[in-house]
């Protein structure tokens, strides 16, 4: 049936239709008519169809013409497709597909020219497709950049780098003692450049996890950081001084209980030392002895008793 097609038929297709303006001839509508580019990429096991303009780098990308010919007008054409990438490549094919990747990211536009060449018709007709194409680069990696460590209840400010293009969608919730948490939403913050900076105050020692989930138009990546958040050495150092005063404390109140019954006698002694030297000798000097008595160390005063001793015994 389609062999059959008298070329009259092709005429008034070219008169219904509304010619677009360009160098290709009147048969450029094909742009607006006939067919229309499809984007898919695969990643892994999976293939995405890129419709809206957007697609991810480093990834294989297939892109195909897709001609809308219901009643088959074009079937006897042979074609020709002229894929220009927009960043100097361009592929020459007879195929309605165009295999490929954008190994930067950055904006492009991917130009195809269709040549149909039909029997029936000395010159080709030509039809040429543009799409804009938005090449992302898809989030690979989330790396903490700092700090090393972290202290309880002192504000850190973790900062990440994010491989990935921007704008991004980052969804963050810090987990205590890592203990999964159900009702617990995670803040939704926008990221329009690489470096992501949180900040936090933990309010407990130990393991905590931090989860992250970042997000563009081409892709996504959940991660799960832990930190160990250790004692503030504020704290640390108020608990040591604490330590050290209780057992000062304790040590004193041993050495007061152990001492007591010598510190009786040696007030003793000295009293009647004291009585003895006031009684044999001039009053002044010696109840200086028993002044700084009280006052001296333990050792001075065993010494003092017994410089006192014989005195008092004499
Ligand atoms: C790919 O397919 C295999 C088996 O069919 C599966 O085990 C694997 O998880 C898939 N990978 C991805 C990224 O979906
Ligand atoms: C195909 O040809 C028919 C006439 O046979 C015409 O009515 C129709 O518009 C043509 N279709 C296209 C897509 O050119
Ligand atoms: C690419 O185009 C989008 C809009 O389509 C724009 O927001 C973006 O800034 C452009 N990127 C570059 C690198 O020019
Ligand atoms: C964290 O604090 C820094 C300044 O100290 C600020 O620039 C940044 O926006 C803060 N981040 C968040 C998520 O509030």
């Amino acid at each position: 049936m389609d062999r059959d097609h008298p070329p009259w038929m092709l005429l008034h297709l070219l008169m219904v239709l509304p010619a677009v303006a360009g160098s290709a001839g009147p048969l450029t509508h094909l742009e607006n008519v006939a067919g229309k580019l499809v984007f898919y990429q695969t990643q892994g096991n999976a293939t995405y169809v890129r419709d809206a303009g957007e697609l991810a780098s480093h990834v294989p990308t297939e892109t195909m013409f897709e001609l809308f010919d219901p009643q088959r007008n074009f079937s006897t054409a042979k074609f020709t497709y002229t894929w220009d990438l927009g960043n100097g490549e361009v592929i020459k094919g007879s195929e309605p597909v165009v295999r490929y990747l954008y190994p930067q990211s950055g904006n492009y536009t991917l130009r195809l020219k269709v040549g149909a060449n039909m029997p029936q018709y000395a010159p080709p007709i030509t039809g040429v497709y543009s799409k804009d194409v938005q090449v992302l680069d898809a989030i690979k990696n989330i790396e903490l950049a700092g700090p090393a460590d972290y202290t309880v209840s002192q504000g850190s400010s973790l900062a990440f780098h994010v491989d990935g293009s921007p704008p991004m969608w980052v969804c963050w919730r810090f987990l205590t003692s890592c203990l999964p948490d159900v009702a617990a939403g995670c803040t939704l913050t926008m990221l329009y450049e690489n470096t992501l900076e949180l900040n936090h105050t933990f309010t407990s020692t130990g393991l905590h996890c931090l989860d992250i989930s970042v997000r563009n138009d081409i892709s996504q990546l959940q991660t799960s950081f832990s930190l160990y958040v250790r004692r503030n050495d504020h704290t640390h150092l108020l608990f040591i001084l604490t330590c050290a005063a209780v057992l000062v404390a304790t040590f004193s109140f041993i050495l007061v209980v152990a001492c007591r019954p010598w510190k009786q006698n040696a007030s003793q002694v000295a009293a009647s030392s004291n009585a003895a030297f006031v009684k044999d000798r001039d009053a002044g000097g010696e109840s200086d002895v028993v002044v700084t008595f009280s006052s001296v160390e333990k050792g001075e005063r065993e010494r003092l008793l017994l410089q006192l001793g014989p005195q008092y015994s004499s």
